[in-house]
């Protein structure tokens, strides 16, 4: 088999993050401090798969380009994509065409993170040779994800989205195609939500008698399109960090697994891991818990908190109250003035959401 490409599809809209990505591509939300889609090219490399293109949107793909670059840092060659509207994943692929020249390839979705990456498939897939290889894995609410019905081990059905669920086998956002799936897209009509669904073209190569074949994820996989997965994702990826303190403890203690990076600073704080801090963090007199990702320069002060992504610049002071399972986006200040009564002054962006508990 000729060499296998790599899609990556870091266009969509991510309204189910905002107000997040309105300023911000949902694939650059960092999970331990990593940015989503650095792990989906990581994981591509690590396979073997170092011609990657990625589709962007004009939105964010400058945003992608600054942050990814050529690809030499991660050893592989990038181009971009432009896909002018999110009309769908077969529509990035027709996008992609030329950049495909009919060579099989394993698409990628930015947001999505596996646990054990996809050396295993892509060996399965070059082995096998079939027009697809698709993942699932089993979900609580299949109906928000593309769904198999399977006879024995094999897909017999797929649908986008159902309402009533065929099972609850869910599609992996990691597609293995032969350049089959470049024909059975351009039969596609719309669905209902105005896009060309991968899920349908994977359905028509299964009624064209094309060859299907199915593997279900090893190790955890979790889409990161909503808080409550990027958090999951998060308390996984740092379930598993190694102990390194290279930045300034003052008068401060560390539990459990911490990464503190060089140039952080810890004055009388307790931070109990699993957690990272990035170089540039100030942590004074606060207790940062376990599952956090503090980005670069933030501020942590007089505070507790826990089970939380704050990205680069965000400051948190004098809360008197602990904040969890929050996604602070970048530059945010929250912080509390002295004294009774107690009134809440917010300065806060469109569609954000906020809860005092
Ligand atoms: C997309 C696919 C869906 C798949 C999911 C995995 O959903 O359409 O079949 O199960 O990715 O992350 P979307 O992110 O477009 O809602």
């Amino acid at each position: 088999m000729e060499d296998l490409k790599g899609l990556i599809l870091s266009g969509g809209a991510g309204t189910r993050l905002r107000p997040i990505t309105h300023t911000s591509a949902k694939q650059l939300v960092p999970v331990a401090n990593k940015p989503v889609l650095f792990y989906g090219i990581e994981a591509l490399v690590e396979a073997g798969v170092t011609e990657i293109g990625i589709v962007i949107a004009p939105l964010t793909g400058d945003e992608i380009r600054e942050a990814v670059g050529d690809g030499s840092r991660f050893g592989a060659s990038i181009t971009y994509i432009e896909q002018s509207e999110p009309l769908g994943l077969a529509h990035a692929v027709l996008t992609a065409e030329d950049f495909l020249a009919g060579s099989s390839f394993v698409m990628y979705l930015g947001d999505n993170l596996l646990r054990n990456g996809i050396s295993g498939l892509v060996e399965t897939f070059r082995k096998d040779s079939p027009d697809a290889l698709i993942l699932l894995t089993e979900v609580d609410d299949p109906s928000s994800y593309g769904v198999a019905e399977l006879d024995g081990g094999r897909v017999v059905n797929l649908v986008e989205k159902p309402d009533d669920p065929p099972s609850n086998m869910a599609l992996v956002g990691v597609y293995l195609f032969s350049p089959a799936i470049i024909e059975a897209a351009r039969r596609l009509k719309p669905s209902w939500r105005n896009e060309l669904e991968i899920t349908e073209a994977i359905q028509t190569l299964i009624t064209d008698g094309r060859d299907v074949h199915s593997e279900v994820v090893k190790g955890w996989w979790k889409d990161t399109g909503q808080l409550a997965d990027m958090l999951e994702a998060n308390r996984l990826v740092l379930e598993e960090i190694e102990t390194s303190i290279d930045g300034y403890m003052e008068d401060s203690k560390v539990e459990g697994r911490v990464i503190l990076e060089e140039g952080a600073v810890l004055r009388g704080s307790v931070v109990r891991g699993p957690a990272v801090i990035a170089s540039g963090a100030v942590i004074e007199n606060a207790y940062i818990g376990p599952y956090t990702s503090i980005g670069r320069d933030v501020c942590v002060r007089r505070s507790e908190v826990e089970h939380s992504i704050l990205l680069a610049g965000a400051t948190v002071e004098d809360l008197g109250t602990r904040m969890e399972a929050s996604l602070l986006g970048r530059d945010v200040r929250v912080t509390r003035t002295d004294g009774p009564p107690r009134t809440l002054r917010l300065l806060v962006g469109d569609r954000s959401e906020i809860e005092i508990v």
